[in-house]
């Protein structure tokens, strides 16, 4: 599965180098169209964990200022002083990063939010005058108010979608910094399950010419029209930031996956300055290879745009030809083949990580769903990166792609149009959810809500269906079943029937159910210790046995299929318990991705082309449980089962395909064997054997490399061995690792729900035989290793090498060093008399000094003028400081507090720098120019404090 997703990772990378040939040749005789476009803002983020208060605001003055643009106060301002915060590289979610604590939320996982502040500094090149910017922010847990050079640009009210914010009016180019400062306000919740903390989905920096493609503006969606006859309804949405009119021309090309010309379209449009308008290009194409979950075949889309004949904005997508139905009587369609939806719901976090989770991990869970024969992920209850859609476009998974704030009011409007339009090109998606039980599912005004957000979403997109996940309602005169297209039912299995009886021209589908309870490789329960067994006894009381739910979906041919509840454990909602439980235990996988019985299970019931068979429990009892029965099942698809201890035959049974198949067996030491049969063949066997006390450890990898791009991580399970090399399944020992080379370990688990071992650091406990390690590369230009040594008291340790391939490190905004911005100046009135350079400006003078900034010069009218900037707050933990004045033009003296610090006596511009004893004792800087009339003054670079 690995070895398939990395060739279509490498073929995209191929084809999206190959698509953009034809525009870097052209570049070379146009403007910029070569330039990238898009920079990660990942690197070089300062961080605070905790609020930052804001000054009080008190005073005409302060009161006067506060009310103006771009004069943001304390954290939010350029000028704040944060060289004592924590530097960090994005993704990050602090709350992994806390201690458990049992008075802190157990929804969230008995971790504190709380609030942050990130700050980051970066620069335009003069030459990106004139251009569109745009900063993107894909995910920030919970709410946050975002700055920019001291304006207010952004409040983002959820957590899961993403902000896209124009730039362009109050960039500052060249010698000028920008700053962005974010307040992230992680109390606010809107999940029952951890939601993690922080700037925690990827950040960038987009740079486009003045006319050029919105974000999620291309809309390349193939829709079929006759047997063998597609159409792509191409929508483009341009933008113009410019001054003036300009008219362009639309193209749009369909490719195949080797990237053969198919056909292409054009168009042409007048657009005004600072408006949005869309066109409409359509493709005609016959017989295209389909995309299905065994064969996820992708198309590429290439739209350019053009002004004169010149490439002035380019976007590659990719689209999938595929049709879905869902159908009242039988079901779900793909490509006119029924097909049952085989789906596990689930959260976005994962062990060691929280919620910033890197792309790699992302595969890896979704490799595991694949294995386990999973077609289908409800996103659950929130948007998901778009990251994670081109994973499921790749891989051949269907997703539910779900709304996470149910309400119809325009902020709510714009959070669900934001999802339709990122997400719309994606084959993957089938499934519009708008909600996830809500109380007002069986009502008037749930219905006349629905409705509303139904329409929004066929505004944007016809093509899907749009359900919502109810756990009531469903008999209610008026309920949200009616205003939907597919019913999503949470649970209530014995509605199934009635419903579809009443309602028999309304497709179903089970949008989340079971709710089964395990703990990975544990086969006893003991309630009082939090540890429940893996037999599939336990559930919640609102569901349903892994085995039971599966049958009540399989017989019925009239439900579309299933999202059982959940692929994976996640932090938070430790159902049934509480503290000390942290983390869940509904997972047919734990919270690393490690297979419970569940998983294997579900791979018996839904893997049909090759023969599965996993044989439980473990076979390492205490010596007190020898002829005492052990109950043990086979999860397997095959025909019959043949069971034998120690050699010797215990029986043979037909398996259930529903129920499986389980025996007695009295407990003797040694080694349990099965073997699966089908048409009287042996075609599969599994073993489990009581094995000696653990004495080494081991330490593997799923892959043989990492990419050395800085970003790729590998997760590494860690496991104790016997003399004979056996795993040892219920060894608990703790583990150190060390790691050289350039990688770094980004995070720990081992699956325990009611472990407090923290997720970062170098360590880990084994849990019933496992753990994770999960590290993460650093960039390297060429081919290297990392060495990981595990270290545990009593056991042989274990070095493992791994090949580190010389990557292609995204391209970053170049991070600058973090400086303390002296950015708000009043200039004084002009006179031709020497003014006091220390004067006091009246509290309530609003109009005699003027506002002024630096990185522009002013014409004198007299001889002498003064600019005038107060520190709101004196420099935390600084005794020395350097003052720097770039690029200073005319005759100037700087004074300090009242105190003449440097005179400049030539008219030319020059940096003046100033060492300062004693800093944190500055409050106030006052430059005194003079010349004559006429000559120009001012600051033209920055003023910094380091
Ligand atoms: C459902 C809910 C899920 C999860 C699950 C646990 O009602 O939609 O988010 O809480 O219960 O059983």
């Amino acid at each position: 599965m690995f070895k398939k997703s990395l060739l279509q990772y490498i073929l995209t990378m191929f084809a999206i180098l190959f698509l953009l040939k034809p525009f870097s040749i052209k570049a070379q005789t146009s403007s910029n169209t070569a330039l990238p476009k898009k920079f990660s803002l990942n690197k070089g983020w300062k961080f605070h964990l905790g609020d930052v208060e804001f000054p009080v605001v008190r005073g005409h003055y302060m009161s006067y200022a506060n009310a103006k643009a771009g004069t943001a106060w304390g954290a939010a301002a350029p000028d704040y002083d944060d060289h004592n915060w924590r530097t960090l590289t994005l993704p990050h979610d602090w709350a992994s990063e806390q201690p458990f604590d049992s008075t802190a939320n157990l929804s969230q996982g008995y971790r504190n939010r709380g609030f942050g502040w990130y700050r980051r500094q970066f620069k335009l090149d003069s030459t990106d005058r004139g251009k569109y910017l745009e900063l993107q922010f894909e995910g920030i847990a919970t709410y946050a108010t975002i700055w920019v050079n001291g304006l207010l640009v952004h409040r983002n009210w959820c957590g899961y979608t993403s902000s896209y914010i124009d730039i362009t009016p109050f960039a500052k180019y060249g010698d000028q910094v920008n700053t962005i400062a974010i307040r992230v306000d992680a109390n606010a919740q809107e999940g029952w399950w951890y939601e993690g903390a922080g700037i925690y989905r990827n950040t960038w920096l987009i740079k486009r010419e003045s006319v050029h493609i919105i974000t999620d503006g291309v809309y390349a969606n193939p829709v079929k029209t006759g047997a063998t006859t597609w159409t792509i309804p191409g929508e483009i949405t341009i933008e113009n930031s410019g001054n003036d009119t300009r008219q362009v021309d639309l193209e749009m090309s369909l490719y195949t996956p080797d990237l053969k010309l198919l056909t292409t379209g054009h168009s042409s449009i007048d657009i005004k300055p600072l408006c949005k308008k869309a066109s409409n290009i359509t493709l005609n194409y016959s017989d295209p290879r389909l995309w299905s979950v065994s064969i996820p075949t992708l198309y590429y889309v290439k739209t350019i745009i053009k002004i004169d004949s010149q490439i002035v904005d380019s976007l590659i997508t990719k689209c999938g030809f595929r049709t879905i139905k869902f159908d009242a009587d039988s079901g779900f369609y793909l490509n006119n083949q029924r097909l049952k939806l085989q789906g596990v719901c689930n959260h976005q976090d994962h062990a060691g990580v929280g919620v910033a989770v890197p792309d790699s991990i992302v595969a890896f869970r979704l490799r595991k769903l694949k294995e386990m024969g999973v077609n289908a992920y409800r996103c659950a209850h929130n948007p998901p990166s778009v990251q994670f859609l081109n994973l499921c476009d790749e891989m051949g998974i269907m997703v539910m792609d779900e709304n996470r704030n149910f309400n119809s009011s325009p902020e709510y409007v714009r959070q669900l149009q934001w999802m339709v339009r990122r997400d719309r090109n994606h084959p993957s998606v089938i499934l519009w959810s708008v909600f996830n039980e809500e109380p007002m599912q069986g009502s008037e005004i749930g219905y006349q809500m629905v409705r509303r957000m139904s329409h929004t979403v066929k505004e944007l997109d016809t093509t899907r269906p749009v359900t919502a996940a109810m756990n009531g309602g469903l008999f209610d005169p008026v309920n949200v079943s009616q205003a939907v297209d597919v019913v999503g039912f949470n649970y209530q299995s014995y509605a199934y029937d009635r419903f579809h009886k009443e309602n028999p021209t309304t497709a179903l589908t089970s949008s989340e159910d079971v709710s089964g309870f395990m703990t990975r490789g544990a086969f006893t329960t003991n309630k009082a210790k939090h540890i429940l067994d893996s037999y599939d006894t336990q559930y919640a009381m609102w569901g349903t046995s892994q085995r039971k739910g599966w049958k009540l979906i399989a017989e019925r041919p009239f439900i579309a299929g299933n999202f059982i509840w959940s692929g994976f454990d996640y932090h938070g909602e430790p159902s049934p318990f509480g503290w000390p439980s942290a983390s869940s235990f509904f997972g047919l996988m734990d919270l690393c991705g490690f297979p419970k019985m569940a998983y294997y299970l579900h791979q018996a019931q839904w893997i049909k082309d090759k023969p599965v068979l996993h044989l439980i429990p473990h076979w390492n009892w205490p010596a007190d449980s020898i002829g005492k029965k052990i109950k043990v099942m086979v999860l397997s698809n095959v025909e019959s089962v043949k069971l034998y201890l120690n050699g010797q035959l215990l029986g043979e049974q037909k398996v259930d395909p529903y129920e499986m198949n389980t025996w007695m067996i009295p407990y003797q030491p040694g080694t349990l064997k099965a073997v699966g049969f089908a048409k009287n063949k042996q075609i599969a066997t599994d073993l489990v054997a009581t094995t000696g006390d653990a004495v080494s450890v081991r330490i593997s990898t799923d892959r043989l490399f990492i990419n050395g791009d800085g970003l790729d991580a590998l997760p590494i399970t860690v496991e104790a061995l016997d003399t004979k090399g056996r795993h040892v399944p219920n060894a608990s020992d703790h583990i150190k690792f060390t790691l050289t080379g350039p990688a770094r370990i980004i995070g720990l688990g081992n699956g325990d729900p009611n472990s407090h071992e923290p997720e970062k650091g170098d360590q880990r406990s084994l849990f019933n035989g496992l753990a994770q390690v999960i590290i993460q590369s650093n960039e390297v230009n060429k081919d290297t290793q990392v060495t990981l040594h595990a270290i545990a008291k009593g056991l042989k340790p274990f070095v493992l090498k791994i090949p580190v391939k010389a990557g292609r490190p995204l391209l970053y905004a170049p991070v600058i060093s973090s400086t303390l911005l002296i950015d708000k100046w009043l200039m004084s009135p002009m006179t031709d008399q020497k003014p006091d350079p220390d004067q006091v400006i009246a509290e309530n003078d609003m109009n005699s000094w003027q506002p002024t900034s630096t990185g522009k010069l002013t014409t004198l009218t007299a001889q002498y003028v003064i600019f005038r900037s107060s520190l709101s707050k004196p420099l935390a933990n600084v005794e020395k400081a350097h003052l720097l004045l770039k690029k200073a033009a005319g005759k100037a003296k700087v004074y300090i507090d009242g105190h003449l610090a440097y005179q400049k006596i030539d008219q030319e511009p020059a940096d003046i720098s100033i060492e300062i004893e004693q800093a944190q004792l500055v409050k106030q800087i006052s430059v005194l120019f003079e010349g004559k009339a006429g000559d120009r003054i001012g600051i033209m670079g920055t003023v910094e404090l380091k």
